[in-house]
């Protein structure tokens, strides 16, 4: 059985002691939630975020690492180091980092094989622009992304991964894909898995939505048939917002 999953990526967002009051005020709301509630500060924010969900419903995810364990690498950070901190979950591939700083699939790819050899859960992102939208071309795309990205990664690995479909034309722009163009995706993902990796795993996999979501649409993407959760940007930086968004995504699962 699927559970909701909720979690918030806070971006290049939060000093320190803005972070630990968000997440000390998180912590209130999410008491008797179910389901998987991870929150996703900037690295800078890790160790302090971590005190305080100790022992809560609250998960801790980083926002990208690096695929070596150590050395001469001024400026990165690695999956042991994430590990360390106490972070479950990593992400992977966000299209930020596909669109600023050049990765490529070669590189999502590598970084995956480094979380999961490190016992971190990658959530992998993958999604269209919108000129690939606009073309017809967003299977394609989701398809080559979601090929690159697994290249190599066997079975009993591929079970432990979260995947993110997010179109690069909603993250931050108020526009949220429809929940109907959202389901198609979801479901060409999920028909992929099963290809790929079996009925267990396809069925299993945990597949969340992302761009744009707040309390407002939550409900209805999550109540889509192979709609597991979403990643959250902006609405998750205020704990009232993303406290409704947690709200909401499990309304929906109950209703399915
Ligand atoms: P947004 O970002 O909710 O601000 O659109 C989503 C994301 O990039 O994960």
């Amino acid at each position: 059985m699927r559970k909701p999953f909720i979690a918030g990526n806070w971006k290049m967002n939060k000093t320190v002691s803005e972070a630990v009051e968000l997440v000390a005020k998180l912590k209130e709301i999410v008491k008797d939630e179910r389901g998987e509630i991870v929150v996703i500060p900037p690295f800078t924010a890790l160790f302090e975020v971590k005190k305080i969900i100790s022992g809560s419903r609250i998960e801790l995810g980083a926002q990208n690492l690096y695929w070596k364990e150590k050395g001469a690498f001024t400026g990165e950070i690695s999956p042991l180091m994430l590990k360390d901190i106490g972070c479950k979950y990593v992400i992977v591939g966000h299209s930020e980092r596909r669109q600023h700083f050049n990765e490529t699939d070669e590189i999502v790819n590598l970084k995956i094989k480094a979380a999961l050899e490190n016992s971190l859960i990658p959530i992998f992102c993958i999604g269209e622009k919108l000129e690939q939208r606009d073309k017809g071309e967003t299977l394609n795309v989701i398809e080559r992304q979601f090929e690159g990205g697994l290249s190599g990664i066997d079975e009993s690995k591929a079970r432990k991964i979260v995947i993110a479909y997010e179109p690069v034309w909603a993250i931050g722009t108020g526009r949220t894909a429809t929940p109907e163009q959202a389901q198609e995706v979801h479901s060409f993902i999920r028909t992929k898995l099963r290809k790929k990796y079996g009925n267990e795993i396809a069925n299993c996999a945990i597949i969340l939505y992302g761009g744009s979501v707040k309390p407002e649409n939550a409900h209805s993407l999550i109540k889509q048939k192979d709609i597991d959760g979403v990643l959250v940007g902006g609405a998750s930086l205020e704990a009232e917002s993303f406290g409704k968004i947690i709200e909401e995504g499990w309304r929906a699962f109950r209703e399915k």
